[in-house]
């Protein structure tokens, strides 16, 4: 059985790649978890910002990956070349998936079949249909896919599972949720596929938090029902860029999730979150709440200019919780704190558990452990965030109507009657 550090790739190259992932690699590379990172985009310019980031270069210094398409190739568009980046990788590496919500689904297939384990941004895939396929492929393969839910591994959502499930506050009965992304967004890679026909702000962002209730409270979605506000992106494209959703638990508790491009730049915070979930105790008739501050978290500085970006103004919001890049005491460059890189690590580092335990048998057995501890978002135990985006789907492109969701032995959705 092999022991050494895995080669991981990295498919995508945007924006969550250079803010959260590549970094988090790195560190984990400088810590000798996993081996040589590859990452992998259609077109080299794509990467070309990414080996050049100064930052990045300052905090890894002695760290570089292998770029697909490499130096000598042409910058045309290279759909394919992931697979043959996927065959050339040793069987049982670590795939990570950063690319468009709609693409992941045959990337997916197509690395499973190739033999490698995978975690992949959320959401995993658009209908239960591709994540039963998934769970299928994987399941036969001896293969573990986790899906970067990273709000499961910020400590405060431990916290509030850990009292929730203790009883402490009763049941979920009401509630609110928030995400909404600065108003930059819309200028940025988001407006050649963020369109009404393919996803929309709830299944890109909302999904966070309706994982996050279920996660806590142990809840199931029901039904759903998400009204789109259709808005233009800078080069004409449409799409819902604010939705107002409805999520109906399988305790008649009703969860709304609004979500958005919504958050102006000249706003202080990154961006704005957070949720309030109204509970009951029907033993003591006493109600209680749990409410998350997502966004700003205690910390604000005021610089003397604004930053480089667009939307990083003088006076800010800092969250030192997600993630964040902080002086090593132990070499040179910075190193990656917070749940955005525990995300990473603990996923990465599964994936490789599961790849370095043995034989088929083996590796289902610990696949089926990972899964029943609910820690990772597996498609086994967290297929109902497909179910929802599905019902999600076709409820937006149906004025809202309302999509029912059934479990057993089939789980579906359907419009209510
Ligand atoms: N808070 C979060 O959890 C969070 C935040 C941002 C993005 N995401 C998710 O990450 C994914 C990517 O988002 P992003 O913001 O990085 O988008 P982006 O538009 O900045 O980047 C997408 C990248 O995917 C690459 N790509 C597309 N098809 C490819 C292919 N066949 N082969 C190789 N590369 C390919 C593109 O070249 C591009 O570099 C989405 O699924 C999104 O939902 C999650």
């Amino acid at each position: 059985m092999s022991t050494t550090p895995k080669q991981v790739c990295l498919i995508g190259g945007g924006m969550i790649s250079r803010i959260q992932v590549l970094p988090s690699l790195y560190q984990m590379q400088r810590l000798g978890m996993i081996g040589d990172i590859t990452v992998c985009a259609r077109r080299k310019s794509t990467l070309a910002p990414l080996i050049d980031d100064a930052d990045l270069k300052a905090s890894f210094p002695d760290h570089s990956f292998i770029p697909s398409p490499g130096p000598d190739d042409s910058d045309d568009s290279h759909p394919d070349l992931y697979k043959k980046v996927l065959d050339e990788l040793p069987e049982q590496s670590v795939v990570y998936i950063a690319i468009p919500d709609q693409n992941h689904y045959q990337v997916i297939c197509d690395t499973l079949d190739r033999n490698h384990h995978i975690v992949c941004v959320k959401p995993l895939v658009l209908t239960h249909e591709q994540a039963l396929d998934v769970q299928k492929r994987a399941c036969e393969r001896g293969l573990f896919v986790g899906v970067e839910y990273h709000k499961r591994y910020d400590d405060r959502n431990w916290i509030a599972r850990k009292k929730y499930r203790n009883g402490d506050f009763g049941e979920f009965k009401l509630g609110q949720a928030r995400l909404h992304e600065k108003w930059w967004y819309r200028n940025s890679n988001f407006q050649n596929w963020c369109t009404t026909d393919q996803t929309d702000f709830f299944v890109y962002i909302g999904c966070h938090y309706v994982d996050l209730v279920a996660f806590i409270t142990g809840l199931k979605p029901v039904s759903v029902s998400v009204h789109g506000i259709e808005d233009k992106f800078p080069n004409g494209n449409v799409g819902y860029l604010y939705t107002d959703a409805r999520v109906v638990w399988d305790n008649g508790a009703v969860l709304n999730v609004q979500n958005g491009i919504a958050y102006p730049n000249q706003a202080i915070g990154g961006n704005d979150q957070g949720m309030k979930l109204y509970t009951k105790d029907d033993a003591t008739g006493i109600g209680g709440f749990i409410e998350h501050v997502d966004y700003f978290r205690g910390a604000t500085y005021c610089a003397i200019a604004d930053g480089k970006d667009p939307g990083d103004t003088a006076h800010h919001i800092v969250n030192p919780d997600y993630f964040q890049m902080i002086e090593r005491s132990d070499g040179p460059g910075l190193r990656p704190v917070g749940y955005g890189y525990r995300a990473v690590e603990q996923l990465v580092n599964t994936a490789a558990r599961v790849a370095n335990a043995g034989d088929l048998a083996a590796r289902k057995v610990l696949i089926k452990e990972i899964d029943q501890a609910e820690l990772h978002a597996t498609p086994e135990n967290s297929f109902f965030n497909e179910l929802v985006v599905e019902a999600g789907r076709l409820s937006i492109l149906n004025h809202a109507k309302t999509v029912n969701i059934t479990y057993g032995d089939n789980p579906r959705v359907a419009f209510a009657e």
